[in-house]
């Protein structure tokens, strides 16, 4: 009797060894999605061939999360990126809960962002955070024991944006090298565009044309990076007419309301550009129109039919390749 007890009392702490250094094994090996740049062009390439399989055979993947959980915490409003995130999770056979904005969060009792993803690491195996403050989702990965993305912050990074935005290039033009990409709009504060531009630099022989209002000019830290870059050119211009009859793609953004000081230049910039019929007379056949929405006023309803307008496909891609992104963080191969 006494050394069936000793045995199992050697068994009880063998186990415990193994849960632990099972523990500490996922937590070194787990990714987080900070920035584009967290992956290589490889691993990008590998995650767009997901994707597209995703949408091959979206039956293959149906319960590929089964049993899995993921959080949505967003700290500020979202349609399109918060039910992606969602209805990715519920076409794997996962399960959602989170909140959907800052109001309905312990944040207005003053709960921090690492309190906040320390609770949530106990009920979900995922998350995406989206905050106001730029680096907050940083703050909550360096806490947290699942993976964390960036669903946007602040002004700066939108990396799930930026997935989307390459897979809808590589599906609709087929490569990225040897690229004229016209950015217009609110290049200051949209993070999209910072994302979209740390991606594409990684390929060859990329020209930028940046195109807005000097009010909402690119930050000079991405113009010095860009710089410093031997494969890339870029000019700054402020009339769409001018150079739209260049572009392989023009990707339009809405003045970012919500990060301007004061409603005053908000009204006197929200107007700026209107892509429209005449515009897009004076573009190449085969450009293609992207944007991450909501628009606004940007872009005319009146081309929505015009086979270069990609921003509806556009969504419909974010969608499986958050579902790609989604699997390759928990580690989930089908
Ligand atoms: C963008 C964002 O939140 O930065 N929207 C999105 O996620 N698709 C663009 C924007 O709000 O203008």
């Amino acid at each position: 009797m006494n050394s069936l007890l000793k045995n199992l009392k050697i068994m009880f702490i063998m186990f415990q060894i193994y849960l632990i250094l099972n523990t500490e094994r996922n937590v070194y090996s787990m990714r987080n999605l900070m920035s584009p740049l967290d992956f290589s062009v490889a691993e990008l390439d590998a995650l767009m061939d997901t994707a597209s399989d995703i949408i091959a055979n979206p039956d293959k993947y149906s319960h590929a999360c089964d049993g899995k959980i993921l959080a949505t915490l967003f700290y500020e409003p979202s349609t399109r990126t918060r039910l992606s995130f969602e209805a990715a999770m519920l076409r794997l056979g996962g399960k959602t809960l989170g909140f959907h904005s800052a109001d309905s969060s312990s944040a207005t009792k003053g709960e921090t962002v690492a309190d906040t993803i320390r609770v949530v690491s106990s009920f979900a195996d995922i998350c995406a955070m989206r905050h106001p403050k730029e680096g907050a989702p940083l703050v909550a990965a360096e806490k947290s024991s699942i993976p964390v993305i960036n669903a946007g912050d602040g002004g700066h990074h939108h990396p799930t944006q930026t997935l989307t935005d390459l897979m809808t290039i590589r599906s609709l033009k087929g490569k990225f090298d040897n690229l004229t990409i016209g950015m217009c709009g609110d290049l200051k504060f949209g993070r999209t565009v910072h994302s979209l531009i740390s991606a594409l630099v990684r390929y060859t022989n990329i020209k930028f044309v940046f195109i807005s209002p000097k009010e909402l000019k690119l930050p000079e830290y991405i113009k010095e990076h860009l710089d410093s870059l031997d494969n890339v050119e870029y000019k700054e211009v402020s009339k769409l007419e001018d150079v739209i009859g260049s572009l392989d793609i023009l990707y339009m953004t809405r003045v970012q309301r919500e990060r301007f000081f004061n409603e005053e230049d908000y009204v006197r910039l929200k107007d700026f550009y209107i892509l429209d019929k005449a515009k897009m007379a004076l573009a190449k056949n085969d450009m293609l129109v992207l944007h991450p929405l909501p628009r606004v006023n940007e872009i005319s309803s009146e081309i929505d039919d015009d086979p270069r307008a990609g921003y509806f496909r556009q969504v419909r891609y974010g969608m499986f390749i958050r579902m790609a992104l989604i699997l390759k963080l928990l580690d989930i191969t089908v």
